[in-house]
């Protein structure tokens, strides 16, 4: 991808930015010229990571750790700071998904998935806090389309990820006057992904999906990335507590694209 901004001297760590979009958007960091840091659960993935996530600031640096557990999460991010110095841009991705209907679905599966990506975001964003650079420092947080448009199968991802962009915007509102931004990204649906593969499996889903958005198409990683690449930069220097759609328009599609509507 070829890198529409310089991030030169900068440090970025992205949380869950060891597969799928994550991976995408700290690959063009590090293309950016950024030094990266990178953290999951899985420490196969973490290593993986770091081998490809190298840039002409060195090597990347790799954490295992799940963002459940605060003190991990916390010692994880201290480590990076120490080593490379104070975090640029920091962005919060990891989350959980799977379909299932509410009817269907046991408390402590609600539970995982808020655990993960509603009190995982909010640990992040508490960790990176002290360490973030002032001023300039910016936190984005990646939220999805479910935090905003009821679906069926979807109520804990609904509910936590409504929940993230609260967190967004309240951090935004405590952080400002300190010079840090905080805002946040929702992802279309993105081909080749993790989550696209559990929500829309088949061709004929996939392609479903790809003509309710008002571009036409499924987006990339790379289109996520692009957007976080603003965000993270001086030229996002006044944006603030903002969720940013890259998606391609299907947020404002709501039900007009797949209603048959128009003849
Ligand atoms: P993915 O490849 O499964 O990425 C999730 C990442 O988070 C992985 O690196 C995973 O690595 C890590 N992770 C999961 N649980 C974790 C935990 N408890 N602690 C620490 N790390 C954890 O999924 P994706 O589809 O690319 O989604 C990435 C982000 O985009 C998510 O926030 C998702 O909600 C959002 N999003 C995706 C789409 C889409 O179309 N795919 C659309 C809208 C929004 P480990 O397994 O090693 O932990
Ligand atoms: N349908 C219904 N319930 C499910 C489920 C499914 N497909 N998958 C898991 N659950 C339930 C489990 O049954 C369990 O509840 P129980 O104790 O009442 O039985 C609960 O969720 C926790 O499951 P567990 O497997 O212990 O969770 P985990 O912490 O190991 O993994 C997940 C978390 C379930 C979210 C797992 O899918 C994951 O790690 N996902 C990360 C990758 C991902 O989802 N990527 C897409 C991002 S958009």
């Amino acid at each position: 991808m070829k890198a529409d901004f310089d991030y030169t001297g900068c440090n970025v760590f992205v949380v869950g930015g060891t597969s799928g979009i994550n991976l995408g958007i700290a690959r063009a960091f590090a293309a950016a010229g950024a030094r990266l840091g990178v953290a999951s659960r899985n420490p196969d993935k973490v290593d993986a990571a770091v081998a490809v996530l190298g840039s002409a600031a060195g090597p990347a640096s790799g954490y295992a750790f799940d963002v459940r557990d605060a003190d991990a999460v916390e010692a994880g991010l201290a480590a990076f700071a120490q080593e490379a110095g104070a975090i640029d841009v920091l962005i919060s991705g990891a989350a959980g998904n799977f379909p299932v209907l509410a009817k269907d679905l046991s408390p402590n599966g609600f539970k995982a998935v808020v655990d993960i990506d509603l009190l995982g975001t909010f640990h992040v964003m508490r960790a990176a806090y002290p360490h973030m650079k002032r001023p300039g420092g910016s936190l984005i947080n990646i939220s999805a389309p479910q935090s905003t448009v009821a679906m069926p199968f979807q109520v804990h991802v609904c509910a936590a990820k409504a929940g993230v962009d609260m967190v967004t915007k309240c951090l935004a509102l405590e952080w400002g006057g300190e010079g840090l931004r905080v805002n946040g990204v929702v992802p279309g649906p993105i081909d080749g992904t993790e989550g696209m593969a559990r929500l829309a499996p088949s061709e004929k889903a996939r392609e479903r999906v790809a003509r309710s958005v008002p571009q036409g198409r499924l987006g990339t990683p790379e289109d996520v990335a692009r957007a976080c690449l603003f965000l993270g930069s001086e030229a996002a220097g006044y944006v603030n507590g903002v969720i940013l759609g890259a998606d391609g328009g299907w947020a404002v599609a709501g039900a007009s694209m797949g209603g048959g509507l128009g003849g």
